[in-house]
């Protein structure tokens, strides 16, 4: 009896493994920072089209909340450090993704993209973002536009400001917040460190134009010229209609202030569209959108995309998230309430809301450049150096300091 009551035991514990490890075979970890409010409505909706497409699988929410990545790209090096990565994590397009491929980090998709006839189904510029030397190392899911300015149209219309007036250039937008200045409510709404660099590098880009900002990244060239001292002396200028709770706010938490009429302004990037819509705000009714005023006719561009890493334990798994990220269902799904447009070349803009229409009439017709403050323009550390500095100037507002760190991180982030 007791012979017979170890083998039951152990046939259960048999079994208990065979259905733990098919279990564990059939999930894959996706790792983003998408982990609350509008970001998570957006990775739901693909999880349902990878649930549909993939029923015998098993999606692991390995999301790490906030800073548009920051956070998340500290615990991904610490898990690539520990040979712990996950299935398939996200990176921005560009700049970010080298540095991934430069690390030896994540597996080249070549031989996917040819079998999936990908190549045919991206444009041929987004692509050149993800490939090094013939080989492309990630999937995109979508584009982001971040040269927006976000706006509260009763709060505008209290201040005497006509919300269907886009302001023409910064000078112009500045007699707006003083007019709004004057009401006492909040004129722009802004949140802390990396959201501050946003700000910036669409003032350098409205002040610049859309070459000499791109030269700032590619050439590393013109730091140290008059326009970038004019910028930041902007940047300074603005940061006089901010909020004082900046420092403790992510962007969500911002824009919220002007979702609720607290703040007239807050500039983001288009994810901010899915936060108004969740909320039940309607577009040019509750709030509007425009360029950031001396940015038109340029779309500041940044898009999301999924890798395979070296080291994934699931890549059958991982490779199915892939082609789910891929597949035109998955980014109708994603986008439509992420408030991107979608990577792939078509877009049927009638099943988008109005925004993401006009966003797609700027990516098609205006001149793309790389954002900054979401890793298509940089390396990661030399972002993290440009955070720094623009971090300590929020509190000593030395413009002249600001310049010279600015400038000698172009130099010491060189090739
Ligand atoms: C990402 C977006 C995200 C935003 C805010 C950006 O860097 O590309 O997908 O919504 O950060 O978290």
């Amino acid at each position: 009896m007791a012979k017979y009551r170890s083998w039951a035991l152990l046939l259960v514990v048999a079994l208990a493994m065979i259905g733990c490890s098919s279990k564990e075979s059939n999930d894959v970890e996706v790792f983003t920072w998408w982990a609350s409010g509008s970001e998570k409505s957006g990775l739901d909706a693909l999880v349902k089209v990878f649930d549909e497409q993939h029923p015998s699988l098993n999606f692991v929410n390995g999301s790490v909340l906030g800073g548009a990545g920051s956070n998340a790209r500290d615990v991904l090096a610490s898990r690539m450090a520990a040979h712990n990565p996950p299935d398939t994590f996200q990176v921005h397009a560009g700049m970010e993704l080298a540095d991934y491929i430069k690390a030896g980090q994540v597996q080249d998709l070549a031989a996917m993209y040819t079998e999936n006839g990908w190549r045919d189904v991206f444009p041929a510029r987004l692509l050149e973002l993800l490939t090094v030397d013939g080989k492309i190392y990630s999937v995109p899911s979508n584009v982001h536009r971040a040269n927006v300015v976000w706006a509260n149209t009763d709060v505008l219309t209290r201040a005497g400001v006509d919300p269907k007036h886009q302001p023409a250039n910064l000078d112009e937008w500045f007699g707006d917040l003083d007019r709004i200045k004057a009401t006492g409510v909040t004129p722009l709404a802004m949140g802390k460190d990396w959201t501050q660099v946003h700000l910036l590098e669409t003032v350098l880009l409205a002040r610049l134009g859309p070459a000499a900002y791109t030269a700032l990244f590619d050439k590393r060239e013109g730091w140290d010229s008059p326009q970038v001292s004019g910028a930041i002396g902007d940047f300074a200028r603005l940061l006089t209609y901010t909020n004082a709770d900046s420092q403790f706010l992510d962007w969500s938490d911002a824009l919220q202030q002007v979702i609720d009429g607290k703040a007239a302004y807050n500039v983001m990037g288009d994810w901010a569209d899915a936060a108004f819509r969740d909320q039940g705000k309607k577009f040019d009714v509750d709030y509007t959108a425009f360029p950031v005023p001396g940015s038109q006719g340029s779309f500041d561009f940044l898009a999301d995309s999924f890798t395979l890493p070296v080291g994934s334990k699931h890549e059958t798994a991982a490779k199915a998230w892939l082609t789910t990220v891929a597949s035109a269902e998955g980014q109708r799904a994603f986008n439509t309430a992420k408030g991107s447009i979608p990577a792939r070349t078509e877009m049927d803009a009638g099943d988008y809301p109005k925004y993401q229409q006009i966003a797609h009439e700027s990516y098609t017709n205006d001149v793309i450049v790389p954002s900054l403050a979401h890793g298509a323009a940089t390396s990661v550390r030399w972002l993290a150096d440009i955070t720094t500095a623009v971090r300590e100037f929020g509190t000593t507002h030395d413009v002249d300091k600001l310049r010279t760190t600015l400038v000698a991180g172009a130099t010491k982030n060189g090739p």
